[in-house]
């Protein structure tokens, strides 16, 4: 949600932003812009559109200097236009800066500005930071200070910062004192890098790889001096800090194309090997379970754990509901699953034997992060199950598992989806031995489990198949997605994958609810996706689907490899290498994310950069 780069060091520093800036437009595209400082004044280039447009602009308006902030934007307030882009000026000029996040009092804010004097370009909440710092500096001026001092800079960011209630990372740069930048946070992620005579910001790690791989994760409150020669660090409450330089593990291959058209088709196919990452380490075959080291809790603590919550959004909540089939049915433990926007709010009765825990890719979902902030507050024992390692929720969980799938750049989500359902199960299992589950029993998960790379590997040759079916169907406006048991949340994923990115109605139901209502929807041009591998509850699915293909409806299935029965009955069939059913959605997922993938081509939708949509969403 927003991406933001800034720089201070000997470097021409256009070409990082701009390079930053592509690295980070996975969290919005809708405009983008860079200021670079160069000695008297401050040189700011933005447009509406694509960070490419962008780069053709500084291409034919270069700007030259050695201090610099980029963004690229996700419209909160006002809508995707030039003068709404990102830098934003405050006052006459003095000061620049880029923000993402909400300023919730941005409107009486900007009234009080308004009435001194201020007057605004454009309608973003971001702006009225800038004037409000540009005023901050003012005062400090009036009381006797230079501006060329880097001093009075901080204290007009001290100043300012004290009046702003919402969530903020800005970097910001100031036109009489060029040799600093400084960033603050609260609620929006910032990192730092630190290179030798260099300083980098970013709002993840991504523009920093081949820059340096020493960083520092800014925390809430946090304000970072930067100058060619040194970096500061103060809390808002406790002062200086001496700055916790963590080792970045990120490779430049990490985020490229590499062979691939898309960074989505990139990441559906790195599937085998991410899951294998997943569960790298966890295997214990001699105990039958699972082996997790950042638990950070005794055994004496887990055993008592009477009730889970599993509280996540978007796809991370689709895998969330595949824990919570597979904990209940392991372990016997009865689990909830909260949307986190919801769960934030709603204060549900939880005893203090309930443990919480958060599911989240990025781990900087706001909701997500708020969810899990109320019931740390409320003494629970908070987990996390993330993918970006540092991220915010990783950092203020009591303890967690990483994904270990490596920068997922496409909006719509896939390799995390399978490495959280991955290791769902372990913690399922590791549960599950704790208690009731027999050493048989989990030893047999173990062995399958640890075929399924394999199998997902096999699964991957379906493409051609589902390339000729989006043909068949990608003009048609409206889908169902049904499923059963585990296969369930696979036809939520399904529906929300085509949804995302190609622009197409799809809704994900339990394949039994079709007579509760769905079923009036069929019709010629309504295909139903039936996901129907082999189960034990299989002829029932079979039932559901015949009653959808009574009706007229097409049929496109998902089955295992062999099943002619479902050739008989269906439209058209995508096979999947049978598994067993606790873990079939590693498996029956995949197919469904290439024929979103396809269609998504075939309708001409830009797969990796859905409209509207971002792919980390910091903002409430
Ligand atoms: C956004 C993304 C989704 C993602 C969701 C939750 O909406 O577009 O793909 O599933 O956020 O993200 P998280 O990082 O918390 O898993």
């Amino acid at each position: 949600m927003c991406g933001i780069v800034g720089y201070i060091g000997y470097r021409n520093v256009s070409n990082f932003l701009l390079e930053g800036l592509h690295r980070l437009e996975y969290r919005g595209y809708d405009s983008a812009g860079i200021a670079v400082a160069n000695g008297a004044d401050i040189t700011i280039r933005k447009k509406a559109g694509r960070v490419q447009e962008l780069s053709s602009l500084v291409d034919e308006c270069p700007v030259e200097g050695t201090v610099g902030v980029g963004h690229t934007r996700w419209a909160t307030h006002g809508e995707p236009s030039d003068a709404n882009s990102h830098p934003h000026s405050g006052g006459n000029g003095e000061i620049v800066l880029v923000h993402n996040g909400v300023i919730e009092n941005y409107s009486a804010l900007r009234s009080q500005l308004q009435q001194l004097g201020y007057t605004f370009q454009s309608e973003t909440d971001s702006e009225v930071v800038a004037h409000l710092l540009a005023h901050s500096l003012f005062e400090q001026v009036k009381l006797g200070c230079e501006p060329s001092e880097t001093d009075t800079c901080l204290k007009a960011v001290e100043v300012a910062l004290k009046k702003l209630k919402g969530a903020y990372g800005i970097a910001v740069l100031f036109r009489d004192c060029p040799g600093v930048l400084i960033a603050a946070r609260n609620g929006s992620p910032l990192v730092l890098g630190i290179g030798d005579g260099e300083y980098f910001i970013a709002s993840d790690a991504s523009p920093l790889v081949g820059y340096t791989d020493e960083v520092v994760y800014l925390a809430d409150h946090e304000i970072a001096i930067l100058t060619e020669t040194g970096m500061d660090l103060l809390h808002r409450d406790s002062g200086r800090q001496t700055p916790s330089i963590q080792v970045l593990d990120q490779v430049s291959t990490d985020i490229e194309l590499g062979d691939f058209e898309h960074f989505m088709l990139k990441e559906i196919h790195e599937q085998p090997t991410t899951i294998e990452n997943a569960m790298r380490g966890r295997l214990d075959f001699d105990a039958a379970t699972a082996i997790f080291g950042g638990l950070n809790m005794t055994l004496q603590q887990l055993r008592t754990v009477d009730r889970i919550v599993l509280t996540a959004c978007g796809t991370s909540w689709h895998a969330a509901l595949v824990g919570e089939y597979l904990i209940e049915e392991f372990a016997r433990i009865p689990v909830e699953v909260e949307y986190a926007s919801e769960l934030r709010y709603r204060n549900p009765p939880m005893s203090d034997r309930t443990m919480v825990f958060a599911i989240t890719q990025s781990g900087e979902t706001a909701d997500t992060l708020a969810a899990l902030r109320e019931c740390k507050r409320k003494g629970h024992s908070t987990l996390a199950l993330c993918n970006v390692v540092g991220s915010t929720i990783a950092r203020e969980a009591d303890g967690g598992v990483y994904l270990h799938a490596g920068p997922e750049i496409g909006v719509a989500s896939t390799k995390a989806f399978t490495s959280q359902v991955t290791v769902l199960t372990l913690l399922a299992l590791y549960f599950g031995r704790m208690r009731h589950m027999s050493y048989q029993a989990g030893s047999s998960i173990i062995r399958k489990l640890k075929e399924i790379p394999e199998k997902v590997e096999q699964t991957l040759n379906c493409d051609a198949a589902v390339k000729e079916i989006a043909q068949k169907y990608y003009g048609m406006n409206n889908f169902l997605y049904l499923g059963r048991l585990h296969n369930f949340p696979v036809a939520l994923e399904g529906a929300l994958k085509l949804k995302e990115i190609s622009y197409v109605h799809a809704e994900g139901y339990p394949a039994a609810e079709m007579k509760h209502g769905p079923l009036a929807l069929i019709d010629e041009q309504t295909p139903s996706l039936f996901v129907v591998p082999k189960c034990g509850i299989y002829p029932k699915v079979i039932s559901n689907l015949e009653e959808v293909k009574a009706r007229g409806g097409p049929v496109i299935a998902i089955a295992c490899e062999g099943d002619d029965r479902v050739a008989e009955l269906a439209d058209d069939v995508i096979y999947v290498p049978d598994v067993d059913e606790c873990l079939q959605p590693l498996v029956t997922s995949v197919p469904l994310q290439l024929l979103a993938y396809h269609i998504a081509l075939l309708r001409n939708c830009n797969v990796d950069r859905p409209r509207n949509l971002a792919k980390s969403v910091t903002v409430e």
